[in-house]
């Protein structure tokens, strides 16, 4: 058996697991609400709440996971991309344990972990499938030709889905992140009151910035007739906008299906806590006979259990990392 603790810190989430093979012992997350006041992350800020809260977080991963320093076989951390600073912390700290216990360090791509929380469901994905990932930072499908074997095969040209959510949200002085927010008034509304464009880009590609703009005009355009325009419209707003960056998603997910027939679908990020998009997801699989795959929640946002299996997969392959490692702010799915 293998015993993996895997640290996580690329963005506002300081978050440490222990994972014994495929098994999450433990899963601490510590989400930093200090940004919300800001409306978004300030990256000097999520750098010095890292700083506060990593040996804390550790602590309380390897407590929960009744498991002793001395009994870990290697560490595993986010390398990128992120927040350099947020990186920085979990990087140094992963390096230090590691060296301190003389046990092998592991660097993970943050993108496919996301893609491989699908391996912490009972039943995972059969190769090869298609993960569409979708994030605060990333909108990106994914074909998954094995655990460490990925191709991207497209990704958002501008905004990421979550950000498409979170700037809508700032728009209609909603908190940060605004995703749940949206999601929440959505379920409430109505998705056809309100109507937005289709981006005109590649079959494989995404954009997102042009509807967060159209929102920003018709929100314009109703605060010029009434000033109560968005109180009085916002789960109706929430709905239709929600609405379409779903059918945005699921759109190019059937085009991908199209040109990679495969026979499982997964989805990853942030935004797959989306209510609408999981029962969406769901029914998009069931009409075309295609097993769908939906981490638990716990496992959709930024999470160190996620960093835990995928340095599983790579410790199999002896996929090592020296001291000499640093992280990185921008990568794809294939590392650096
Ligand atoms: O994967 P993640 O935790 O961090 C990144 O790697 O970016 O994703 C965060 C994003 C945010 O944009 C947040 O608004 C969005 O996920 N999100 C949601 C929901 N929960 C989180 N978006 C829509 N509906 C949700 N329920
Ligand atoms: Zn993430």
């Amino acid at each position: 058996m293998t015993r993996i603790l895997a640290i996580e810190s690329s963005c506002d989430e300081t978050s440490a697991a222990v994972l014994y093979d495929t098994e999450v012992r433990s899963n601490v997350i510590s989400s930093q609400l200090d940004h919300s006041e800001y409306g978004g992350v300030i990256p000097e800020l999520a750098s010095r709440l890292h700083q506060q809260q990593i040996v804390r977080v550790v602590d309380k991963a390897l407590r929960e996971a009744d498991t002793d320093r001395s009994q870990l076989d290697a560490i595993a951390f986010t390398q990128g991309p992120g927040l350099m600073g947020a990186l920085l912390v979990g990087t140094c700290f992963a390096k230090s344990l590691a060296y301190g216990l003389g046990v092998p360090l592991i660097s993970v791509n943050h993108m496919r972990a996301h893609v491989l929380a699908n391996f912490l469901l009972p039943a995972p994905p059969e190769f090869p499938f298609i993960c569409l990932t979708v994030s605060g930072g990333h909108t990106q499908l994914i074909l998954v030709r094995g655990s460490l074997d990925m191709v991207l095969l497209g990704e958002t040209i501008d905004d990421a889905a979550g950000e498409a959510f979170d700037k809508a949200a700032k728009l209609m002085g909603l908190p940060y992140p605004g995703g749940p927010h949206i999601d929440r008034l959505a379920a409430e509304g109505n998705r056809d009151a309100f109507s937005f464009p289709s981006p005109s880009v590649g079959p494989l590609e995404f954009s997102y910035s042009g509807l967060k703009t159209s929102l920003l005009y018709l929100l314009q355009d109703g605060l010029k007739e009434n000033p109560d325009f968005i109180e009085q419209n916002r789960e109706d707003l929430a709905a239709s906008y929600q609405g379409k960056i779903v059918d945005i998603l699921l759109g190019k997910l059937a085009v991908a299906i199209e040109q990679h027939p495969v026979k499982h679908l997964a989805i990853a990020g942030g935004v797959s806590a989306n209510r609408e998009l999981r029962s969406r997801f769901e029914d998009f699989c069931q009409k075309r006979g295609i097993k769908s795959h939906i981490p638990p929640l716990a496992y959709t946002t930024d999470n160190a259990a996620m960093i835990g299996i995928a340095g599983y997969f790579q410790y199999q392959e002896q996929d090592f990392v020296d001291s000499k490692v640093a992280p990185y702010t921008r990568g794809g799915i294939a590392g650096v």
